[in-house]
């Protein structure tokens, strides 16, 4: 063999060995590699939700096995913070003039008044945090607390996803709505409407399906 001859040689089995792996899996020498590379992205998915959650403040909370995101509350709260008038006991604040009560636009609409009142939710002592049936404060982020108390069955669903709805997509970050966000406290229950198509009587929509 010459040395030109080699060289070809040399060439020819290089380019074998370049394209032979090529051919196979693409551009991977084994099936293990081509995995690995096109799985990088893949860790559950490489979408995001983040763009859908936008500019929603939100905080992280930890319930059992379930870590997820809910919208922040407190800056959304008009009457926030309560202590800017809470200053003393709520009897020393009452006005003797019906009229001029703080909070008319409030009324409870939710459990039997024997079981419920403003205390139940409201600490008197401590009015910018909520407490429980117990006692224990709770922020007012965290809601869905109270709330977990008499409705246990909606909560653990809530937790896992089944009640309630997500604020973005289905891609992770998860970042869930609470509670509060589609139930008023004072006044949790939907209102029955009348649908749109059938409606032929718009003064009762016009007060919310109420009927007579
Ligand atoms: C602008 C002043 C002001 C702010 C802010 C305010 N309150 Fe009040 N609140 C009052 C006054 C005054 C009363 C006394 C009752 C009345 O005159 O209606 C009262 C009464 C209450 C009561 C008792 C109602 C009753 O019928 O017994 C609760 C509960 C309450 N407030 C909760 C809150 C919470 C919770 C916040 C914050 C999210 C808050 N308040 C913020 C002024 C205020
Ligand atoms: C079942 C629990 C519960 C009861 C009972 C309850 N509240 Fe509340 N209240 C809440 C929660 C939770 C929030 C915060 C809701 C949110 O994040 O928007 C709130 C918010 C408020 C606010 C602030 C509203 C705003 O947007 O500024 C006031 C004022 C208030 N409650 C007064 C009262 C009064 C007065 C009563 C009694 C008539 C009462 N609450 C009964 C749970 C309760
Ligand atoms: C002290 C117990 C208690 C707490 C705390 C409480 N609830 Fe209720 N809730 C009740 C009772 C009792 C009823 C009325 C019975 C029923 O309809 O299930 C009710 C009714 C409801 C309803 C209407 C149910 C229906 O079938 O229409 C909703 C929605 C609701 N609550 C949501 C909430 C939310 C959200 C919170 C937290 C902010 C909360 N509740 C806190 C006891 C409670
Ligand atoms: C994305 C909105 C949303 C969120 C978040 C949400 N709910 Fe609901 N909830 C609903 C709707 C819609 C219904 C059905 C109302 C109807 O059928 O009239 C409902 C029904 C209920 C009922 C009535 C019983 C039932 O299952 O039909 C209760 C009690 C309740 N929710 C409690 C809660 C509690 C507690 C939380 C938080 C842990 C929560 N919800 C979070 C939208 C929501």
């Amino acid at each position: 063999m010459n040395r030109k001859q080699y060289v070809y040689i040399l060439v020819y089995t290089c380019l074998f060995a370049l394209f032979a792996c090529k051919q196979e899996n693409g551009e991977y020498h084994n099936l293990n590699d081509k995995i690995e590379s096109e799985s990088k992205n893949y860790h559950g998915t490489s979408l995001s939700s983040e763009t859908y959650i936008g500019d929603v403040k939100t905080i992280k909370i930890t319930e059992g096995v379930h870590t997820f995101l809910i919208p922040e509350r407190k800056s959304q709260i008009q009457s926030f913070e309560c202590i800017e008038c809470h200053t003393k006991p709520i009897d020393e604040l009452k006005s003797n003039d019906a009229k001029k009560k703080a909070h008319w636009d409030i009324s409870l609409a939710h459990a039997d008044g024997e079981v419920m009142n403003c205390i139940t939710c409201h600490n008197g002592e401590d009015m910018n945090n909520l407490n429980t049936l117990t006692g224990v404060n709770v922020d007012f982020n965290s809601s869905y607390k109270l709330c977990s108390q008499c409705h246990s069955s909606q909560f653990e669903d809530w937790k896992g996803g089944a009640h309630g709805k997500r604020i973005g997509g289905w891609a992770p970050p998860r970042a869930s709505f609470t509670c509060v966000n589609c139930h008023n406290p004072h006044d949790p229950s939907f209102k029955s409407r009348w649908p749109s198509r059938y409606n032929t009587k718009e003064s009762e929509e016009s007060d919310g399906g109420v009927e007579h």
